[in-house]
């Protein structure tokens, strides 16, 4: 099931994750409208404010492929609090998804909670407004 190979995708690069700092690891994935698959992991920095999400790492790697429409994402995070993307990721996530594009949000061995990036920033400004 596609679904299930997008949330390995994204907890498979939560153990990548570079978090000496945080010691929080988090991976996402992200699934284009061709079917593909990109993940990447949180990669902190000894200067703290250019340390990188999760999200920010698998949108690059999506771009970087010359991809640009995310058809669904999944976030996989530690810990008991439900690990959905930040304020920053989710303006990241719009720029290319639909409001009615899923969120699965994962820990390291299931599915939490599953949401759409509409719901996480509604009323959003997006590509649309330019
Ligand atoms: N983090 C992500 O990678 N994605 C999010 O959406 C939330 C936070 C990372 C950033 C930092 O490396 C660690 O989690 C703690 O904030």
């Amino acid at each position: 099931m596609t679904t299930d190979k997008l949330i390995r995708a994204a907890q498979t690069a939560m153990q990548n994750a570079y978090a000496p700092y945080s010691r929080f690891s988090v991976g996402a994935a992200v699934q284009t409208d061709k079917g593909n698959i990109y993940s990447g992991c949180n990669v902190e920095n000894a200067a703290y404010p250019i340390g990188q999400c999760a999200e920010a790492s698998a949108i690059s790697a999506m771009i970087s492929a010359g991809e640009r429409t995310i058809s669904a994402v999944a976030v996989a995070g530690i810990g008991q609090a439900l690990c959905t993307p930040c304020g920053g990721c989710r303006q990241r996530i719009r720029e290319f998804a639909a409001e009615d594009t899923p969120i699965l949000v994962c820990d390291e061995s299931s599915l939490r909670h599953e949401t759409t990036i509409g719901d996480l920033l509604p009323l959003s400004f997006g590509p649309d407004n330019l």
